[in-house]
């Protein structure tokens, strides 16, 4: 693919699920073909912009004016910002707020936000009323790539994350990536780490790429735009051919089934943001690997030199606070992902953009090689 020609001409990625495609528009400023694509899609609609503080402080009253001029009416309901968002009382609060402005059936939930906003407008959504139409504006780099397409909604319970939710597809996605202007360079970085991960399960070329065009994308020139594109088309691509997750889309969780075990390790706190763990995790895939003699050591190299790069931890010893033993990590995993009989499912690499699904490893080696990890600098 190439990059659009100017930075003004959307890219447009079909999400092709039969009666329930959509399409996620892609480029700078698109948020202004927010209104006629909504007018377009739903005559007479009127609106809930779920949001959350942060985003309604930078891109609430644009969002509103863009949606304002093609006539449509809308209400916003805001929640603090972060991860505790995700919960039973939010979900109540949104829900709530829909059901008095009277959101009904014809009209539509606006999810203007980064993941958490994304996950929790989209499960109000699939709930009120046995299911309305929803749109995701997502607003960071995390949610234009990964979290706003493919139709994943919910919150968490006490229990773990994402414990309660629905499938339940948005009717359009627009990714307006001059939105991404004001993100913490933190979180763009965190972003920027599932990026990688589509070159390395499953475009080698894409991953080459990246290794010569991040700087552009970071900067936000027409690289990041063309990032973008080549992501959604790709989850688009694998979610259209399994949209339940009963085979291939697992091979999106390349780096989260160690990432996820690093994540709860440090509490889904600030110590260690989603993107950054999977960035860990990633390394940790393509480690264990070259020790089982799968891949080259020189290509998992390869794979932390440029996650360091751009600023993404790539050693165990780079969590501030530090991790637990790898007792505890092996138990974490395994209330991640179902462990039967001392085997685990893991996201294995054959070769930069090569993953596969190996439901076969063994939890002892896991263990040992772990605790290498855990001692290196
Ligand atoms: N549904 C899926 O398929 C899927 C996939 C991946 C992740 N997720 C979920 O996504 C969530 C993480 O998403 P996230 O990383 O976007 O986190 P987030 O939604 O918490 O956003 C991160 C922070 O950035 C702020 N922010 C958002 N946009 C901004 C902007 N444009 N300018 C300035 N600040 C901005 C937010 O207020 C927040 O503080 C997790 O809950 C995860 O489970 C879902
Ligand atoms: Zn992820």
């Amino acid at each position: 693919m190439t990059a659009p020609l100017r930075a003004s001409e959307p890219t447009i990625v079909n999400v092709a699920l039969g009666a329930r495609a959509y399409d996620i528009v892609i480029g700078r400023e698109t948020l202004s073909l927010l209104g006629p694509r909504v007018a377009a899609l739903k005559p007479g609609a009127k609106a809930a912009i779920v949001t959350d503080e942060t985003v309604k402080r930078h891109h609430l009253a644009a969002t509103e004016a863009a949606l304002a001029t093609a006539g449509i009416r809308s209400i916003s309901v805001v929640l603090p910002p972060g991860e505790s968002s995700k919960s039973i009382a939010s979900f109540e609060r949104v829900c709530d707020a829909l059901i008095t402005a009277k959101i009904e059936r014809g009209d539509l939930v606006v999810a203007l936000g980064g993941g958490v906003v994304g996950d929790l407008a989209g499960f109000a959504a699939a709930s009120v009323r046995r299911g309305l139409d929803y749109v995701q504006v997502p607003t960071t780099l995390l949610a234009q790539v990964d979290a706003s397409v493919g139709g994943k909604t919910g919150i968490n319970s006490q229990h773990g994350k994402n414990l309660i939710g629905a499938f339940h597809q948005p009717i359009l996605v627009v990714a307006d990536t001059a939105l991404l202007d004001t993100l913490p360079p933190r979180e763009f970085r965190a972003g920027y780490a599932e990026i990688v991960k589509y070159g390395l399960l499953g475009d080698a070329a894409f991953f080459s790429w990246l290794e010569a065009n991040w700087q552009d994308l970071f900067a936000g020139g027409p690289a990041r735009e063309h990032a973008i594109a080549v992501s959604c088309r790709m989850k688009a691509a694998i979610v259209t051919r399994d949209e339940r997750e009963t085979g291939e889309r697992a091979l999106l969780n390349l780096g989260h089934t160690f990432g996820h075990a690093f994540e709860a390790a440090a509490g889904f706190s600030n110590r260690l943001l989603h993107g950054e763990a999977i960035a860990l995790g990633m390394v940790m895939a393509f480690a264990f690997c070259t020790r089982r003699g799968l891949i080259a050591a020189a290509e998992t190299e390869r794979v932390v030199r440029h996650l360091a790069a751009v600023g993404l931890p790539t050693h165990l010893s780079d969590v501030p606070g530090g991790l637990p033993g790898a007792d505890r990590l092996m138990e974490l995993m395994a209330q991640d992902k179902k462990v039967a009989r001392g085997k685990l499912t893991f996201i294995l690499v054959r070769a930069v953009g090569a993953a596969f699904v190996a439901a076969d490893v063994n939890a002892a080696d896991v263990h040992a090689f772990l605790v290498g990890k855990l001692v290196e600098r």
